[in-house]
Parts: structure tokens; sequence; C-alpha cells
């Protein structure tokens, strides 16, 4: 009968474990996912160095989530830095894809800041 004392202690433990594991199987995927997906990101400058006084082009994945992810990945941006420029947007590459002036406000006349967004 002692052993039976002592089996309830047991199985809680070994509860309390269980749950340690699911908690942790379900926080790690979120906290990678948090790292990767970041909800505004710069996009580098082609030519490093160049326009110094011009913050480099700020990106909201916030802004744009009525957007699936299929929207841009893979087809106009990599899920990776990639340099620009906006010649390549006045060619209807990257953001100038939808910032034609018809899916959304072009690129050309908008106003630098709204993008070139100063780090707070
Ligand atoms: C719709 C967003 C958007 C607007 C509006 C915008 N830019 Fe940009 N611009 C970008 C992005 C994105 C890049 C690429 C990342 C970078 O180099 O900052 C870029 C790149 C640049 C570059 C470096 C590469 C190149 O093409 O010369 C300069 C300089 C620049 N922008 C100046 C301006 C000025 C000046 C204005 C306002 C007249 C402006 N931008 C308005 C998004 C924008
Ligand atoms: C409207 C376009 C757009 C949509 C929609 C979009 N992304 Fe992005 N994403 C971008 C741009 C732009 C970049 C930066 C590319 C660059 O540096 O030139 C980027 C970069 C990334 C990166 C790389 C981050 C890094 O640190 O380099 C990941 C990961 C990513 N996106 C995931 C996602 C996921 C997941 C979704 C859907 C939930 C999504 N994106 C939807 C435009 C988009
Ligand atoms: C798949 C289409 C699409 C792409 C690609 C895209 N945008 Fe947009 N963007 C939109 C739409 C649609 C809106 C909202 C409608 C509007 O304001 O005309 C918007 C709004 C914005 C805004 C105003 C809201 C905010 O975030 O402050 C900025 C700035 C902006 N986009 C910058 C960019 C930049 C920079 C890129 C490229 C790195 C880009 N967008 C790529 C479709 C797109």
């Amino acid at each position: 009968m002692r052993r039976c004392e002592s089996s309830p202690r047991r199985l809680t433990s070994l509860r309390a474990i269980l749950w340690a594991s699911a908690a942790l199987l379900v926080a790690a995927p979120a906290a990678v996912i948090g790292a990767a997906y970041p909800s505004a990101l710069r996009i580098p400058r082609s030519q490093p160095g160049h326009a110094p006084t011009i913050p480099a082009g700020l990106f909201s994945h916030r802004t744009h989530g009525t957007f699936g992810c299929f929207a841009c990945h893979p087809s106009t941006f990599p899920q990776a830095p990639v340099a620009f420029t906006h010649d390549d947007m006045k060619r209807g590459q990257f953001c100038g894809r939808c910032h034609d002036g018809q899916v959304a406000f072009a690129v050309a006349g908008a106003t630098c800041g709204g993008c070139h967004v100063p780090a707070r």
C-alpha cells in the first residue's frame, strides 16, 4: 500500500513535465517567426553611403497586412534583404509593382518621408 501513496505525486510531476514541454513546443516556433518576420524593416541601400542624409526606405509588413504573403513572396521580394533603386521601381519592379498610381499611390510624387522614415 505504501507504493500507492507515492504514485499521485509522481503523476503530478510527470504532468508538469508534459505541460512544460507542450508550452515549449508552442512558444519556440512563435519566437522563431517573431524574429524572422519583422513588422517593419529597412530596405538596404544599393550603393552603401549614397545619399546618407536620406534614411533607408522603410517597409511595414503591418500596414500591408491585408495582402497574403504570396502577394509579394517570392514573386516580387525574396524573404531576405535585397537592395533596389527608384529606377527599378519606375520599371514596375519591387514596390513599383503596386505603387504605380493604380493599385496604390505612385512612388513618384509621394512624400519622401512616407517611406524614408527617420529612426525614432
Ligand atoms: C513609396 C516609397 C518611397 C517614396 C515615396 C520615396 N522613396 Fe526613395 N526609396 C524607396 C526605397 C524602398 C528605396 C530603396 C532603399 C534605400 O536605398 O533607401 C529608395 C531609395 C532611395 C534612394 C537611393 C537609391 C536611388 O534610387 O537613388 C534615394 C536617394 C531616395 N530613395 C530618395 C528619395 C527621395 C528624395 C524621395 C522623395 C522625392 C523618395 N526617395 C521617395 C522608397 C521610396
Ligand atoms: C506587400 C508586400 C509584402 C507582403 C504581403 C509580405 N511581405 Fe515579407 N517582405 C516584404 C519586403 C519588401 C521585404 C524586404 C525585402 C528587401 O529587403 O528588399 C520582406 C521581407 C520578409 C522577410 C525577411 C525579413 C528579414 O529580416 O530580412 C520575411 C521572413 C518575410 N518578409 C515574411 C513574410 C510573411 C511571413 C508574410 C505574410 C504573413 C509576408 N512577408 C508578407 C514584402 C512583403
Ligand atoms: C502588393 C502590392 C504592394 C507592394 C508590393 C507594396 N505596397 Fe505599399 N501599399 C500597398 C497598398 C494597396 C497600400 C495602401 C493603399 C494606398 O495607400 O494607396 C500601401 C501603402 C503603403 C504605405 C502607406 C502606409 C504606411 O505603411 O505608412 C507606404 C509607406 C508603403 N505602402 C510603402 C511601400 C514600400 C516601401 C514598398 C516596397 C518595399 C511597398 N509599399 C510595396 C500595396 C503595395
